[in-house]
């Protein structure tokens, strides 16, 4: 008989794990604590916004393969082998991951789960955690064992990356564990895809490096842009030339309003912490400048917005176009658009943000800004528009019609994927972070 899944929580990481395992043929349970999520995943409605997701968790469900409940004794009664994918946020007051969820999530799965049992954490957490929950598990669920299997789904894409991932990790103590793991991923394996087996810190490190890794490409790119600013040069151009030497590469080398969402900020500044605890903290004292630099990218943008306006941001409107921390996503945490959207408005600016999916999350959390769903109706008589989000609507604009609507045909590409030349020749004053002033 083949493996039953739990998946314990179901946001974008345990929704389309609990989808995508029921897709490669296992029967699946899914958890999660608010009974709102459950109704809506078992009636095959996915409570966000992934491209695929829904296509792939209606299948299953109607296949008998995946279900929802709210019910740890349930899920731990159904399943052998216990995926905890809860969210691991940033705590309040502190860089610190916020571990209240999976500690939580393990004692309430723990008195239901039976010898012989596999708890795999997923969820990103500070390196040591396997090791506590091992040690939790042995007192509250002897006979259970734990592997750590880091996850590296991009939002927008997270069923591709989950069904047909670059790699699969995972930290074990035991042939039992990695032998269940081989059986989980056997279709992913046959594929070709690397399997890597570490112990548990390695396997929790790999995830906060990675994230790490890609965050300060990203912070090396916009510090050049800041070097481009001051020199007059186009950090466009020299992207795309350094990102020929296949040793640098291309990839996550766009230059602009940097990196946001629920997990590289938080990721790199909860890595700071731990390596703190650990005594290590000088190895990591760079990710400071990563953040910083990334921050300035939103300030920057929102000086640059009043220089274009002439040095008065109070009453001018201002139409920001994205709401999203990235595009095919409708999540707005940590965005960096937002953010300059409310640091426009708080400047006394007439702010109304544009986004294709994100604006009742952007809502929820922002709810004194103007929203809208049309591109011309949030564009008319803007005093300046700024590209946040890099969404394929707004490549897809002509900026020949869109002049007609607003009062100034100024706007900041602040993440250079417009064309200057199209603009330009239609007639707006196009500036694009790291790049020159006609
Ligand atoms: C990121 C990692 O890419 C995943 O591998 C990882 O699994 C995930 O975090 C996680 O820890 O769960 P995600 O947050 O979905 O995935 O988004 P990314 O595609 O990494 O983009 C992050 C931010 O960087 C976005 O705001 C994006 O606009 C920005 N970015 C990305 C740039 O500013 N420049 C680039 O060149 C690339």
């Amino acid at each position: 008989m083949s493996l039953r899944l739990s998946v314990i929580g179901t946001g974008y990481l345990g929704a389309t794990h609990a989808a995508c395992m029921a897709e490669l043929g296992f029967d699946v349970i899914g958890l999660d604590v608010v009974q709102g999520k459950v109704d809506l995943l078992n009636d095959g409605q996915v409570p966000f916004y992934e491209p695929e997701l829904e296509e792939v968790l209606q299948r299953n469900i109607q296949a008998g393969r995946l279900r929802f409940t709210t019910s740890f004794q349930e899920a731990a009664e159904f399943a052998t082998v216990h995926f905890i994918c809860v969210g691991t946020p940033q705590q309040s007051g502190s860089y610190a991951a916020d571990m209240t969820q999976v500690f939580g999530s393990v004692s309430s799965l723990a008195p239901h789960l039976k010898s012989g049992d596999l708890v795999v954490g997923k969820s990103t957490v500070p390196v040591g955690t396997a090791t506590a929950i091992a040690e939790q598990l042995a007192l509250a669920a002897p006979g259970v064992d734990l592997a750590w299997n880091p996850e590296f789904l991009r939002e927008g894409f997270a069923v591709q990356d989950t069904l047909e991932p670059d790699r699969l990790v995972i930290g074990v103590r035991s042939g039992p564990a990695e032998a269940t793991l081989r059986e989980v991923y056997a279709p992913l394996i046959a594929k070709g895809t690397p399997f890597l087996v570490t112990d548990f810190p390695t396997a929790e490190l790999v995830k906060v490096a990675a994230n790490s890794f890609l965050a300060t490409k990203i912070s090396f790119i916009n510090a050049m842009a800041e070097v481009c600013e001051a020199a007059g040069a186009d950090v466009v151009q020299l992207a795309e030339a350094i990102g020929y030497d296949t040793r640098i590469g291309n990839r996550f080398l766009n230059a602009g309003l940097g990196f946001g969402g629920g997990c590289l900020p938080k990721d790199i500044r909860a890595f700071m912490a731990r390596a703190g605890e650990l005594g290590a903290e000088e190895a990591l004292t760079f990710l400071r400048e990563v953040d910083q630099i990334n921050l300035r990218r939103r300030s920057h943008t929102v000086d640059l917005a009043a220089h274009e306006l002439g040095g008065v941001l109070r009453g001018k409107n201002i139409c920001i176009f994205g709401a999203t921390f990235k595009p095919d996503s409708d999540d707005v945490r940590d965005s960096p658009s937002l953010d300059v959207a409310v640091a426009l408005a708080n400047a006394g600016a007439v702010v109304v943000v544009h986004d294709p999916k994100g604006t009742v999350n952007a809502e929820r959390v922002y709810p004194t800004l103007t929203y809208s769903t049309d591109i011309t109706k949030a564009a008319t008589d803007a005093d300046l528009i700024i590209h946040g989000t890099e969404w394929m609507d707004y490549r897809e604009i002509d900026p020949r019609e869109l002049i007609a609507v607003v009062r100034t045909p100024n706007i900041i590409d602040a993440r250079n994927k417009l064309d200057i030349d199209v603009w330009r020749s239609a007639g707006w004053n196009i500036r694009a972070l790291g790049r020159p002033a006609a």
